[in-house]
């Protein structure tokens, strides 16, 4: 007899996991691949945080915390919304989390039921829509288009009928584009005048080209802010992050975090203490990425890939690329195969529009990025 299965679990697959396996497995072959499909700093974690887990090892007792992280990480989280923002937030609502990943199970849990219906803007980065279907919860999908930046409006949210919540990047993966501050602060004034919950992804801050950035904090009391140590701090296999909670949500978060994760993993909480201070070396890394971004912007159209979102932040290029062909996945899969370059095909991130569109990385090194576009412009699709 057959045993059931459930239906939630029915979701899309993150597609770029699927093209870096392909690309592992051309590697294996042989081939050597240059990466740009997956979003992950090419440098690691800083040298004081490795010397912090290092030191933390053997003298700390790495046992649980309390679930909403440690008090210290927490205070140090709350010093940072003063640093950078000048925004004064208790570290009382500051949860340490797995990863903006583990943020985006608690917030959508403590702030939707079953139902419910949550609007993204797409393309986005295809968690959102894929937790918010595991949970059970409706995704509205926003077709912003270039029209738009790929972000959210006002206009598009009269238009998509009662909502819930709304989920925003800025700056936005796949797109790197990114709200003005007098665009989020519209945004979060709509959804406190339709009773909407904001959920704003602020992963990519620190990693911009010029634009200023805005916390979602700055323009509304109950917005949901998501953070992680993965992108900017350049800790991605750390899996730490954090959300600042709003007070009707904090009880509800503590009780889910508790339940479902005990604790955030001790080590790491103890070594990112430290790196917040590490923001010399840190901004040499986004000079890095800027370096990458400027050389692509040259370089891409000479290939025909000359219809670039604009790149206001993050370490992405989203390419239109339906006058080179039909089919961006075939296209992804042609150039793995014949120049050994990986990168995304849209879909992941826009299942209407994205097999008109492909993601390039620019977060790894440098000479990689700048062998990547060489092999792209001789190949010319
Ligand atoms: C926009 C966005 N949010 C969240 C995540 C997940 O990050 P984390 O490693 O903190 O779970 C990613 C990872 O690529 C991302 O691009």
């Amino acid at each position: 007899m057959t045993l059931k299965a459930s239906e939630r679990s029915a979701i899309a697959p993150f597609y770029a996991m699927e093209v870096l396996r392909a690309a592992n497995r051309r590697a294996a072959e042989g081939a050597h691949v240059l990466h740009l499909e997956v979003g992950e700093p090419g440098a690691g974690a800083p040298e004081p945080v490795l010397a912090a887990a290092r030191a933390a090892i053997g003298r700390v007792r790495l046992g649980y915390t309390e679930a909403l992280g440690t008090p210290a990480l927490r205070a140090r989280i709350a010093r940072h919304y003063r640093d950078r923002y000048a925004l004064a937030v208790d570290p009382a609502r500051v949860a340490v989390t797995i990863g903006a990943s583990g943020a985006f199970l608690l917030a959508f849990l403590a702030a939707f039921d079953v139902g419910d219906r949550v609007a993204v803007a797409e393309p986005c980065y295809p968690a959102y829509r894929n937790i918010l279907s595991a949970l059970g919860i409706e995704v509205v999908a926003l077709q912003a288009g270039p029209e738009h930046r790929f972000q959210p409006t006002v206009e598009l949210l009269d238009e998509a009928g009662p909502l819930d919540g709304l989920v925003v990047a800025s700056p936005s993966n796949p797109t790197g584009t990114m709200l003005a501050p007098d665009q989020l602060a519209r945004l979060a004034g709509w959804c406190e005048a339709h009773g909407v919950r904001l959920i704003s992804d602020e992963i990519y801050h620190g990693i911009t080209y010029g634009m200023a950035e805005s916390c979602a904090l700055a323009h509304s009391e109950r917005a949901l802010v998501v953070n992680s140590f993965s992108k900017y701090f350049a800790m991605t296999g750390w899996r730490l992050g954090w959300m600042v909670m709003s007070e009707d949500v904090a009880g509800a978060v503590d009780r889910l975090a508790q339940n479902l994760f005990v604790s955030p993993a001790a080590l790491p909480q103890h070594a990112a203490l430290v790196a917040f201070d590490c923001r010399d070396q840190l901004d040499a890394y986004v000079a890095g990425y800027a370096r990458n971004r400027k050389m692509l912007l040259e370089r891409l159209p000479e290939a025909g890939f000359d219809r670039l979102a604009p790149a206001d932040g993050a370490f992405y290029l989203y390419a239109d690329v339906s006058r080179l062909a039909n089919d961006s996945q075939e296209l992804c899969a042609r150039m793995l195969d014949e120049i050994g370059v990986a990168a995304t095909p849209g879909v992941d991130f826009d299942p209407r529009r994205g097999h008109r569109y492909v993601r390039f990385s620019f977060a790894g090194g440098e000479a990689e990025i700048a062998a990547a576009a060489e092999r792209i412009v001789a190949w010319r699709p």
